[in-house]
């Protein structure tokens, strides 16, 4: 990575420890994070089920250095959305990042390329910090369509940003974060991740797609985590390719011990 972008180092929580397990989690993480450097130029996220998003838990998590963000955001501030989780609602709590498109709300819950869009236009312009997950599923990857499949979920995505660093409005380009995740989805919980060079080749890909739409500049400043079974030991290989900025971590970020590990990797 280059020092023109932040560097991030991010927890998926996914549907896993409640407020309580949470509270216990940061106090162990700052304990193994004593024997490590803190980088203060890193951003720390970790994305907690919705009901861990409370003051406690953020100022457990502020002992450590960490940032909350919720798993998904709504396109609308309030209404008949049951279980939805609105923007508004996440600032006036603190919270300032969220994620926007994961694979599994892609494979689950019906999310597509327009919503993940709506989804970030309108947390952009409620002043959040935006984490968009984008990747190919296996049998597109080898059928030869991995950087087909990341040029039309990018499609939508860019054409919010676009907008977003265009048109005079609420949004601030240059006070929030908006990135990009890379999450081969046959890499997602497998324990198989991309090889360092399967990671550069498509975070290329992607930063060039951005150039390409967008120029120069914003490709050069967006930060592009890399996501899919990262642990202790392929971190700092994936951290050190040019094109990847930081890291989504699922099933690793769940134990302290070493999600301190990967904190301190970068
Ligand atoms: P994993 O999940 O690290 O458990 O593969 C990554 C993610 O889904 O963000």
């Amino acid at each position: 990575m280059t020092d023109s972008r932040a560097r991030i180092l991010a927890g998926n929580w996914k549907m896993n420890l409640t407020p309580g397990e949470a509270i216990e989690y940061f106090g162990a993480l700052e304990k193994h994070m004593m024997g490590h450097a803190r980088k203060s130029s890193v951003h720390r996220v970790i994305f907690p089920p919705a009901y861990d998003l409370g003051t406690d838990v953020q100022r457990a998590a502020a002992a450590c250095q960490v940032e909350l963000g919720a798993q998904n955001v709504h396109w609308e501030d309030k209404g008949a959305f049951t279980a939805e989780i609105s923007p508004a609602a996440l600032v006036a709590l603190g919270i300032h990042w969220t994620l926007v498109g994961h694979s599994e709300r892609r494979q689950y819950f019906g999310e597509t390329d327009q919503t993940a869009a709506q989804r970030f236009k309108r947390a952009a312009n409620t002043g959040l910090n935006v984490m968009y997950c984008i990747g190919e599923r296996l049998q597109e990857r080898e059928a030869g369509q991995t950087q087909a499949v990341l040029s039309r979920q990018l499609g939508p995505f860019l054409g919010v940003l676009k907008e977003l660093l265009t048109k005079p409005g609420s949004a601030r380009p240059d006070k929030q974060m908006w990135c990009l995740a890379y999450e081969p989805v046959w890499a997602i919980g497998t324990g198989k991740t991309a090889t360092n060079a399967e990671a550069e080749e498509a975070h290329r890909y992607i930063r060039q797609t951005v150039w390409d739409t967008l120029g120069m500049g914003v490709a050069q400043k967006m930060s592009i985590l890399y996501g899919g079974s990262v642990t202790t030991e392929n971190v700092s290989g994936l951290m050190q390719q040019p094109n990847v900025d930081g890291v989504l971590v699922g099933g690793a970020s769940l134990k302290p011990e070493g999600f301190a590990r990967i904190l301190a990797s970068a």
